[in-house]
């Protein structure tokens, strides 16, 4: 990784990406002795939560003390931050007392902020644009449950929001057939799937965006889908649920166009009953409880991972 930071999941190269997930899983072994406590001894972290948080600040907290750090977890309405600081002087505070901060923000442009003013890496823990580091635990569940991920069909169904973003990078770094059915007007972005496109030609992945379900679930190794409603997207909510129901429901109908030993994945945390049925996410295919364990163990190979590259720039 050239940069300091995490922020789209793009800073990564197909390499770099398989050792986080090689390490992911020998954290995951290992957790049980206690493997690489100690490995972030003496280690400073800022989590900033500007939105709220589950998963990520569990993970996040627990993977830090697991491996010798601490961590401050700080909600933005109870900083400075939320009374008109602004993030460049947060950041170059921060950067005097942490060594690396981990942001949830609203608006992307305010992890990017945060990482050009700050001398220390920083990890966008969700934006509204991008989710890097749950990528990281979907492919590490994917490789899990089909021992590979070059050539796999991996379908998104639903909304092109901040995770389906950052997936089409993951996958396009990791030789994945990524296909993605929105509904008109709900696409993921255009710089996402140009970025992944530009990989995908280098790593033999391809990418395919269709209105149509059906399409993209035909013969899938996976099924993922998200919320209709992302944080910060509630006003929308009537509007979204007339143009996604019932077309783009991951259910029993939609699920059975997939192969039958395919998965269905979620980052979780679902809206039983909207975009996903609870006989698919409480199904036997299900791995979404998978899914949410290994943002722990990749978390903590992510936060090595950076942590040691930020100690080969200063040298
Ligand atoms: N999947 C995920 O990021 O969950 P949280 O919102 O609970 O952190
Ligand atoms: N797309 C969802 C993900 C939650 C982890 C959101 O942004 O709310």
């Amino acid at each position: 990784m050239e940069e300091k930071d995490f922020l789209t999941l793009s800073e990564l190269n197909p390499e770099d990406l398989n050792y986080i997930l090689e390490l992911s899983a020998e954290f995951k072994d290992g957790r049980k002795d206690g493997f690489g406590h100690g490995l972030l001894k003496s280690k400073q972290f800022a989590l900033i939560f500007e939105k709220p948080s589950t998963r990520t600040r569990v993970s996040f907290q627990v993977a830090i003390d697991e491996l010798g750090g601490n961590a401050v977890t700080l909600s933005s309405t109870e900083m400075q931050l939320g009374r008109g600081e602004t993030i460049e002087d947060t950041a170059r505070v921060l950067s005097r007392y942490v060594h690396c901060i981990m942001a949830r923000v609203i608006s992307h442009s305010s992890v990017v902020k945060l990482a050009t003013y700050s001398s220390i890496p920083v990890i966008n823990g969700l934006s509204d644009l991008y989710h890097p580091v749950q990528i990281l635990a979907d492919l590490l569940t994917l490789k899990e449950k089909k021992r590979k991920l070059e050539g796999l069909n991996v379908a998104w169904i639903g909304d092109g929001n901040n995770v389906c973003n950052s997936w089409l990078i993951g996958a396009s770094l990791s030789g994945i057939n990524f296909r993605v059915a929105t509904p008109k007007g709900y696409e993921p972005l255009d710089e996402a799937v140009s970025t992944a496109k530009k990989i995908a030609a280098e790593t033999g992945a391809s990418i395919y965006l269709t209105e149509e379900p059906e399409e993209a679930v035909k013969d899938a190794d996976c099924v993922m889908t998200d919320t209709f409603v992302s944080m910060g997207f509630d006003k929308e909510r009537e509007e979204r649920m007339k143009v996604f129901m019932p077309k783009y429901q991951v259910n029993k109908q939609l699920f059975s166009l997939a192969k039958s030993d395919a998965i269905f994945m979620h980052c979780l945390p679902a809206h039983r009953g909207e975009e996903v049925t609870d006989e698919i996410i409480d199904g036997p295919n299900s791995a979404v409880f998978d899914q949410a364990e290994n943002r722990l163990h990749t978390t903590k190979a992510l936060l090595c991972f950076i942590m040691r590259g930020i100690e080969r720039l200063r040298v």
